[in-house]
């Protein structure tokens, strides 16, 4: 059994709900901006890098109270030293980043006294990025010190986000359409994550295929599926550039899908058009009318069918002039009472300054 503190991302509920689904067998324990996991597996990088919510992961070496602090990270650091200098790197969690200074200074000091020559790499007494232990890894260590009511839990940081790989997926494949909302690569694994460890995976509106490349990078089978002809070509050059295979085929999500076998849905649906400016709820209307039928239709395809399996999806919400959101409920309420239960969990993922959200909702035929 190893005990792993993970950093959760900016958005908490997400990082929370793909942990909670991808290690259903964990027991969590957590506070504020990490969470603690107790599990019979062992996480690395590769592991780590099918998780899009969380920012590192730290191994719990140690539990101390205030007073021990200080001596137990400066054995810790020399148990993990090997080499001539001690390049090092301490991150506070759950506790202020002010208290960084003089834990530092204090380590620098003990390490001299042990007569370790040292450095650390936190600049301005601020916590280490994943930038930052980039550098570091393979030549030093970084300590993760988070606080639980009154303990100390201290963690060796194991992995970390891999943001350069993001970006790569993110900026370089060669298809990217930016008419229709482009789903960030570390969100379709979280979504892939709250499907549970499904098989095979269907993305029925895939775009350019963001959730269909996510997917086989997890070690999953995809079939990707789009009414438009240019996109669909969009995601098949996507796909060969990443140098994988998926099922791709044109197709109405409205109309049942027959002779293909998969066992969950995932997938961002139709959002609208692109929308920039704060719109009445009124004006809204007409699209949240087209948006219904294609939804409705879609759910009625997959009851035609007889489709069991978990279903993923990340719907819009709109912020309106006023302050006020307006969401598909009215569409849901339908899709519930079809037979699909929905986790009353809703996730919703938008920029402050983004008029048009994505809500996230897990359903399962009853
Ligand atoms: C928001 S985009 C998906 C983007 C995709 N997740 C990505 O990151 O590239 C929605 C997609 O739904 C497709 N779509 C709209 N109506 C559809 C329908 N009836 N059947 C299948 N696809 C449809 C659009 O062509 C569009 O590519």
């Amino acid at each position: 059994m190893s005990t792993y503190i993970f950093i959760l991302g900016k958005d908490r509920n997400l990082s929370l709900a793909e942990l909670h689904a991808r290690y259903p067998n964990g027991k969590f324990d957590g506070d504020g901006d990490f969470e603690i996991l107790e599990i019979d597996q062992k996480i690395d990088q590769s592991e780590f890098n099918h998780l899009g919510g969380v920012i590192k992961v730290g191994e719990l070496v140690a539990i101390v109270n205030r007073n021990n602090l200080s001596n137990e990270l400066t054995q810790q650091l020399i148990a993990h030293h090997s080499g001539s200098k001690l390049n090092y790197g301490i991150s506070v969690y759950g506790w202020s980043e002010k208290n960084l200074r003089s834990l530092l200074l204090d380590m620098k000091r003990n390490l001299k006294k042990e007569g370790v020559s040292s450095r650390f790499i936190n600049q301005q007494f601020k916590n280490v990025s994943t930038a930052q232990y980039k550098g570091l890894k393979g030549k030093g260590i970084e300590l993760l010190v988070a606080v639980h009511g009154d303990d100390f839990l201290i963690a060796k940081v194991i992995a970390v986000q891999d943001i350069d790989s993001y970006s790569e997926r993110d900026f370089e494949k060669p298809f990217r359409d930016m008419r229709v909302g482009m789903l960030p690569p570390k969100l379709a694994q979280i979504m892939i994550n709250l499907a549970g460890d499904s098989k095979t995976i269907w993305d029925p509106f895939c775009g350019g295929g963001v959730l269909v490349m996510e997917g086989l990078l997890m070690g999953r089978n995809m079939l990707g599926s789009d009414i438009n002809p240019e996109t669909f070509e969009g995601a098949k050059k996507n796909v060969d550039w990443l140098g994988k295979d998926a099922d791709l085929f044109l197709h109405d999500a409205t109309q049942p899908l027959k002779g293909k076998k998969f066992d969950a849905i995932v997938c961002e649906g139709y959002l609208g058009p692109p929308q920039t400016r704060l719109q009445s709820p009124d004006r809204l209307k007409p699209l949240l009318q087209e948006l219904d039928e294609l939804y409705v239709g879609f759910f009625n395809a997959l009851v035609e069918i007889n489709f069991k399996g978990s279903i993923v999806i990340a719907l819009p919400f709109f912020r309106c002039i006023g302050n006020q959101e307006l969401d598909l409920k009215s569409t849901i309420e339908k899709i519930e009472k079809m037979g699909f239960v929905l986790n009353p969990k809703i996730l919703k993922y938008a920029r402050h300054d983004q008029v048009v959200g994505r809500a996230i909702y897990r359903f399962q035929y009853r």
